[in-house]
């Protein structure tokens, strides 16, 4: 229904809707720092992934992988989003060198460990090497966040 009354009370009282929501859209587009936005993109990525599993696993009464998609939902959809709003809120943090480590070493080692944790539940043990390295690169890549917004917190 095309109406004159605003949206999200953002606009003006003698805006249209379509004029006062461009420029709001644009605004709050604008406001998401660039190193929050590629963790909140992929995190949306981990989000439909980790639901896909869910529903899978309800339909077919296979939980095998449970622990896989409780933990693209944790380690990926929930740390990423909120690793964005540290970055947000802790924006010397996010513009270190640091940061970029981080980013590049959660984003090459999760998927990896969650697909060797997949194999590992199928049974596939022989994969547990690979396992141990992904994880430990994770567990690395979060020493390295909490160390990056501690040293760069003020
Ligand atoms: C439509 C979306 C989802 C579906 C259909 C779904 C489905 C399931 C199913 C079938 C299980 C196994 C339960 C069991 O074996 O007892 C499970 C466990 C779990 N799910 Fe989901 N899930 C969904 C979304 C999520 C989201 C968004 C999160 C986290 C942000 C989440 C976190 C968990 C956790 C942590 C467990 C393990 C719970 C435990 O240890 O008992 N799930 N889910
Ligand atoms: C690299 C980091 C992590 C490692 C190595 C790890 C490891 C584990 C292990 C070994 C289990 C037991 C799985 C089983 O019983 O089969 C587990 C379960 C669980 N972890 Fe993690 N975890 C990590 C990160 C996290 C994070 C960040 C969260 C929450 C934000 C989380 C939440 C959970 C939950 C809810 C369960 C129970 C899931 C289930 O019943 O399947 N974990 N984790």
């Amino acid at each position: 229904m095309s109406s004159a009354l605003p949206r999200h009370g953002l606009s003006t009282p003698t805006a249209t809707t379509e004029q006062a929501s461009a420029p709001a859209a644009t605004a709050s587009a604008a406001s998401v720092s660039a190193v929050a936005r590629p963790w909140m993109l992929a995190a949306v990525f981990y989000l439909l992934a980790g639901v896909s599993l869910g529903f899978y696993m309800g339909i077919s009464n296979d939980h095998t992988l449970r622990p896989v998609h409780a933990h693209i939902n944790l380690l990926g959809w929930a740390t990423m989003v909120l690793t964005g709003v540290i970055y947000q809120f802790f924006p010397r943090a996010g513009a270190s060198r640091l940061a970029r480590v981080h980013f590049w070493l959660y984003q090459i080692a999760l998927p990896v460990d969650m697909f060797c944790l997949g194999l590992m539940f199928k049974g596939h043990t022989g994969i547990m090497p690979v396992l141990g390295v992904s994880t430990t690169s994770v567990v690395l890549a979060v020493a390295l966040f909490v160390i990056n917004v501690l040293r760069h917190r003020s």
